[in-house]
């Protein structure tokens, strides 16, 4: 199953992700995937604020993986720990595989930035982002994708795909994520 979700702006990017967060239990993984600054780590963001865990998250492009542990005193106390990857530098499964992520995945939900084809055989399920900055103008290109190049802290228009994949997420509605 798939749906789309459009934002025009980074907080409403954030409140999609914050909502799907809340939904989240330990075990999950999420593959984040779109070209650099559409918005994986602001989704990631909000990702957290719905887990309750701890702020601060960046983009790990130097570090490989950070840990979020769960927040006692957040929203969600008890609940599972984020482990935000970037995948971008690891070319393959195996270098995936020397990350240990297996050791962290039963007690975190596990979202990992440029994870596809790379970090599927890690779950039975998983959901798949894909952010997409394209700003379709189809009134003087139609059928074709206008890029946006703006400076990347203005707020511009984003299309969320979500694909929901394995047992796990079976007869999930995520309708509901969308913001007005
Ligand atoms: N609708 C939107 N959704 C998400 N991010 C947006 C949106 N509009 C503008 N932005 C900006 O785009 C940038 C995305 O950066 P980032 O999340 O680091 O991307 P990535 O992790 O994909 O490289 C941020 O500066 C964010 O404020
Ligand atoms: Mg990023």
């Amino acid at each position: 199953m798939s749906w789309e979700f459009t934002t025009t702006t980074a907080a409403q990017t954030q409140t999609i992700a914050e909502r799907l967060g809340r939904l989240l239990q330990a075990g999950d993984l999420l593959v984040l995937s779109g070209e650099l600054g559409a918005g994986k780590t602001t989704f990631t963001q909000g990702l957290g604020v719905g887990l309750g865990v701890r702020a601060g998250i960046i983009s790990p492009t130097f570090v490989l993986v950070r840990i979020h542990p769960n927040l006692p005193d957040g929203p969600n106390p008890g609940g599972p720990d984020l482990v935000h990857v970037d995948a971008y530098r690891l070319g393959s499964a195996a270098e995936i595989d020397d990350i240990d992520l297996e050791n962290t995945m039963d007690s975190a939900v596990t979202v990992v930035e440029w994870g596809t084809d790379r970090v599927e055989h890690l779950a039975a399920s998983r959901l798949e982002v894909d952010l997409l900055r394209a700003t379709g103008d189809a009134g003087t290109t139609p059928g074709h994708d206008e890029f946006d190049y703006t400076s990347e802290d203005d707020d511009e228009s984003r299309l969320i795909q979500l694909r929901a994949i394995g047992p796990r997420w079976a007869g999930v509605d995520f309708a509901a994520l969308a913001v007005e």
